[in-house]
């Protein structure tokens, strides 16, 4: 008999599957196509592992409690297999669910099942393939009961950090751990599009691919490493076996997305909670997919600059830092307002130990965030300032030295932005609030009384 059942077997099913063998646990594995639940267990056979035709054999095979990891497509493709599942469950049976489910839906399911006796938990995963088979960070939220009887199997499979903590955590319950994932992915976005930027810069200056790679893995090695730049040294350094030339020229410079990223943004508009980087990134990737239009364009506007004198590089690699302080400083502000907001335990410095090992947003500066639970926005944690502190000018002169140089750095000059209006202590926002009342009566509040005040702007006689 298993002590847990994974069902689904795309690429993350598979690699969790052969994690939790590697950690001794007897498992259970099955998938809508039954041919590909054959194939796994024959390519893996192990004493401790089984295959299971059907979702009936699938439970059967399982210890009561049972525990089931369901790794199947968000959306419509989960509540179908838990429609199944719960015709064969009993009450006090656990449901993790370890897809990108987005967090409203599982904040619904776990609302469903809890009236039907089933402990859900809502995991996010992050890490990829190689993090599922290795060790992810894993996000939690859900029912409490479902947490003490599976939480020791997901902190057992998951990445340990530095200090040897498990990179998985119980955040809330509902969506607490899919929301948080969510967030983490809209990070995601911001990192890679600064990291694309830098790149642009770089190759701006003339600087071939292989001195690019050399710069991003003399960087990798301080404050400002991240396993996104790491990523990014092993694609910058990658030959075309076809053409014999470096691959990234050849890829077409258009990129798609899966959504979580314009689920960060919708739902920081519906918070309110500025992520500037977050939907830049976002838009950014949308405008890459309009290639005809920007060629048109290109050739209707060519570029009217001189050729670009030199940026040091080391000015970009401050930049680049204070560019991923400010992603992080706007991810962490949405969870830190949804943490009231749903009444969610939240610990954000905890959240910021699970990111440290594991995850796509991995990266070195997380290691500095021990006060991020006592201030209102990472810019003012001791790292965060002094990062800023040191290094806002030459976030700036990069911003100055791309804008003049015609190079579109929409998440850099964001960043830049959002640090700027944040430091401000007056900002030109009385004027939208005189707009705002002069057309519509909106009201506005003064400086020196309060209250909600409106006043006619124009006299009578000159309407
Ligand atoms: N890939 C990654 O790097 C990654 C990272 C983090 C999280 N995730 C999330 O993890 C989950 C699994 O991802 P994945 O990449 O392993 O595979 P996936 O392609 O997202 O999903 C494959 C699994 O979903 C099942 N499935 C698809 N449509 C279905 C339907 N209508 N009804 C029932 N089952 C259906 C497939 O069954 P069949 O074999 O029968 O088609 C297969 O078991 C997803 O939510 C994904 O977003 C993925």
């Amino acid at each position: 008999m298993a002590q847990i059942g994974v069902w689904g077997l795309g690429p993350m099913g598979q690699n969790l599957a052969l994690n939790l063998l590697e950690h001794r646990y007897q498992v259970v594995v099955a998938n809508r196509t039954v041919e590909n639940t054959k194939k796994f267990v024959k390519k893996n056979a192990n004493p401790l592992l089984s295959g299971a035709a059907n979702m009936r054999e699938f439970i059967s095979l399982l210890n009561k409690p049972r525990v089931v990891l369901l790794m199947v497509k968000a959306g419509a493709a989960v509540d179908a297999t838990l429609e199944q599942l719960l015709s064969q469950l009993e009450p006090g049976d656990v449901i993790i669910d370890g897809g990108n489910s987005f967090f409203e839906d599982t904040n619904s399911r776990a609302e469903m099942l809890h009236s039907r006796g089933i402990h859900f938990l809502g995991a996010g995963i992050s890490g990829g393939e190689l993090g599922a088979r290795l060790g992810p960070s894993i996000m939690v939220g859900g029912a409490e009961e479902g947490w003490e009887l599976a939480g020791k199997i997901l902190e057992d499979i998951s990445a340990k950090n530095r200090a040897g903590q498990s990179c998985c955590a119980f955040l809330g319950p509902g969506g607490a751990g899919h929301y948080t994932k969510m967030i983490h992915n809209g990070i995601e976005y911001a990192l890679m599009q600064l990291l694309a930027e830098s790149y642009q810069i770089l190759l701006a200056m003339n600087y071939p691919l292989s001195k690019i790679a050399e710069f991003f893995a003399s960087w990798n090695r301080g404050e400002v490493s991240s396993y996104l730049l790491e990523l990014a040294v092993d694609v910058l350094k990658k030959q075309d076996p076809d053409t014999g030339k470096p691959f990234l020229p050849q890829i077409l410079d258009q990129v798609g997305s899966k959504g979580t990223g314009a689920w960060t943004v919708n739902q920081s508009m519906a918070q309110e909670i500025a992520a500037p980087a977050i939907s830049e990134a976002v838009y950014f990737r949308q405008l890459s997919l309009k290639g005809a239009d920007r060629a048109r364009a290109g050739a209707l506007f060519p570029e009217k600059i001189n050729p670009p004198q030199m940026l040091e590089p080391q000015i970009l690699k401050a930049s680049l830092l204070c560019g991923m302080l400010l992603a992080f400083a706007q991810g962490f502000a949405l969870l830190g307002d949804a943490k009231d907001r749903y009444s969610w335990p939240l610990k954000l410095a905890r959240i910021a130990e699970i990111w440290q090992a594991g995850c796509i947003i991995r990266a070195g500066l997380l290691k500095k965030l021990d006060d991020l639970e006592v201030v209102s926005n990472l810019i003012f944690t001791r790292y965060g300032s002094q990062v800023l502190e040191k290094s806002q000018t030459q976030l700036r002169s990069t911003v100055l030295w791309a804008l003049e140089h015609g190079l579109p750095i929409p998440a850099l000059a964001s960043c830049l932005t959002y640090f700027d209006t944040y430091r401000t202590e007056t900002l030109p926002a009385n004027l939208l609030a005189a707009l705002r009342d002069h057309f519509g009566a909106h009201t506005f509040r003064r400086i020196d009384k309060h209250g909600d005040f409106h006043v006619r702007w124009r006299d009578a006689h000159d309407l």
